[in-house]
């Protein structure tokens, strides 16, 4: 399907006039500090055996996700989940489409990148990466058709192109959703619609 440079240049211009937002009602982190329930040592290596859903447990004991620009490309090529994209960088694609899919949450496993925009990324780290945001790693990105440039990464201090504090909107996520938003886990809803979401998205300027 062609990509109209009208449409791209109509997405460019809301995201420039900062459609996308920024955080304004969220004081850092209202509980921060208090990291998801399943962050915490006691889970480590002791799979619940009530729990069904493989997730995080499918990790090799120190294995990380430290990415770089050039890991990132275009997202259409991931499944979709809802809203957002989803892919694994280290092989436990089907463990996080189980948690994206389990309608009791879960934790992500290591290497798990989601994305709704091209723009902005969660990237799941290695266990004790970061316990406060639950290991994810939080990026803002430039992507282009020439590919990505990281504009800034980090785990509690990675902001939008807006000012947008991504961590202190998504620790509004309730604990067992992982810091995933989508539109029914607690978080603030973006003040954009849906359905622009979801052009932006289409609109990687990466893909082919
Ligand atoms: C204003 C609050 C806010 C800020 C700031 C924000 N996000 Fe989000 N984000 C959301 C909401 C709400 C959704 C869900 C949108 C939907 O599905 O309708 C979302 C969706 C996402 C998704 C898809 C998975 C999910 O949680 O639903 C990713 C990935 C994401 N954001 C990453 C980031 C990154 C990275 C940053 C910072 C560079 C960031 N966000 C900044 C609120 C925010």
């Amino acid at each position: 399907m062609p990509r109209s440079p009208m449409l791209r240049a109509t997405l460019r211009s809301l995201l420039l006039t900062g459609a996308l937002g920024a955080c304004s009602s969220a004081s850092p982190a209202p509980d921060g500090g208090t990291p998801a329930p399943d962050a915490g040592p006691v889970d480590a290596g002791t799979p619940d055996p009530a729990d069904a859903t493989p997730g995080r447990d499918a990790q090799i004991e120190g294995e990380d996700a430290r990415l770089e620009a050039a890991d990132f490309g275009c997202i259409l090529e991931w499944p979709m989940v809802r809203h957002f994209r989803i892919t694994n960088v280290r092989g436990h694609l089907d463990e996080a489409l189980a948690v994206a899919n389990s309608p009791t949450g879960g934790t992500y496993p290591v290497g798990t990148i989601l994305q709704l925009v091209p723009s902005e990324a969660m990237v799941k780290r290695g266990r004790g990466f970061s316990p406060e945001t639950n290991d994810w790693e939080f990026f803002a990105l430039d992507a282009r058709a020439g590919g990505t440039t990281v504009r800034s990464r980090g785990a509690q201090d990675t902001v939008n192109a807006f000012g947008g504090n991504c961590f202190s909107c998504h620790a509004r996520a309730e604990p067992q959703w992982d810091f995933v938003c989508e539109d029914t886990h607690g978080c603030d809803p973006l003040p954009i619609a849906t359905a622009t979401l979801l052009d932006i998205q289409n609109g990687d300027p990466r893909c082919p």
